[in-house]
């Protein structure tokens, strides 16, 4: 079976669910929970719990958070190669969930800005291995460097390699087309359907797949609670899995990681799209059943 490395953010995130409407300039009472996260690392984490080889790299602070997350991602049985940055501390990302579920994220990236393409093990790239690069990593420009150093040592290895679109609001900042660029050599790109629309344009998920497919050989499109879809650009009709039931949504961070994580095996063995989808969806509602974004051992 493929090995993974993941390229991304290592994350702590502090999720704040508010009992009653948020007292603007008061205080509400909320229940406060820590939790590993950053969309690399979770993906890292999910892999290593589905039974897949999965090493992480990224930069923590020489903090204790940076310990903590270091040591929760060895047990996940993650091979966790993490670079400690003498001056940042490791990133924190505030999540608040108001009294009626909705989501907003503060995230402060702290060392994460700072991956250089030292920071990136050669070791670890070889033929028979996969690249998934998470597109924060690409995003921040002070992690772009190392990003895209990454995909070059993958494509020298003859790896596959895979790319998600990170967050709407980094895609916007740095504009549609300059991301199509640095993400070239990718097979296949992750997007949400917030992001597929920053990227071409198009509201209509389907169609901006289609626009996707002329950068890209195959996309998947995450669409919340209508599911996932894929296509390729080979002219084949899109495959659209829907998404499992949840009963009750406890905190929707890291459902696209999850999902992400349960897609690649299958994908990675030439299983047909619509298994891999569907397996992603099983993950991405495992994720949310639970406060925090990464499973529960
Ligand atoms: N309300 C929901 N009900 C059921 N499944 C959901 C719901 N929201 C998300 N999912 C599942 O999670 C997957 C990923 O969610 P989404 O489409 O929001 O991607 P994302 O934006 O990358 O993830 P995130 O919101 O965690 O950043 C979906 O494809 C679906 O399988
Ligand atoms: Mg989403």
């Amino acid at each position: 079976m493929t090995r993974v490395v993941v390229v991304g953010d290592l994350m702590t995130d502090a999720v704040a669910r508010a009992a009653f409407p948020l007292a603007k300039g008061g205080d509400t009472p909320a229940n406060v929970t820590m939790h590993g996260g950053g969309s690399g690392a979770n993906i890292a984490a999910w892999l290593a719990v589905e039974g897949i080889e999965s090493a992480f790299i990224g930069r923590r602070g020489a903090d204790i958070a940076g310990r903590n997350r270091d040591m929760e991602l060895m047990g996940y049985g993650v091979d966790a190669r993490l670079v400690m940055d003498p001056e940042r501390p490791t990133g924190t990302c505030v999540v608040m969930v108001t009294h009626k579920g909705d989501r907003t994220m503060l995230s402060d990236p702290g060392a994460n800005a700072a991956l250089l393409p030292e920071d990136i093990p050669q070791d670890l790239f070889g033929p028979g291995a996969h690249l998934h690069l998470s597109g924060y990593s690409l995003l921040n420009e002070g992690s772009r460097k190392a990003a895209l150093h990454a995909m070059q040592l993958a494509q020298k290895a003859q790896m596959s390699i895979t790319v998600d679109g990170g967050a709407n609001s980094h895609l916007k900042r740095a504009g549609a087309e300059p991301f199509l660029e640095w993400t070239q050599g990718a097979g296949l790109l992750f997007v949400n359907s917030s992001q597929a629309e920053v990227l071409t344009g198009r509201d209509n998920p389907e169609q901006a797949a289609k626009v996707l497919a002329a950068w890209y050989s195959q996309v998947v499109v995450k669409m919340e609670a209508e599911g996932a879809l894929w296509l390729d650009n080979r002219g084949s009709e899109p495959v659209r899995v829907p998404a499992e039931p949840v009963e009750e949504i406890a905190d929707g961070t890291g459902a696209g990681d999850a999902f992400i994580a349960g897609f690649l095996p299958g994908w990675l063995d030439g299983k047909p799209p619509a298994e891999s989808l569907a397996n992603g969806c099983r993950l991405a509602a495992r994720a949310i059943s639970h406060l925090g974004a990464r499973p529960i051992l």
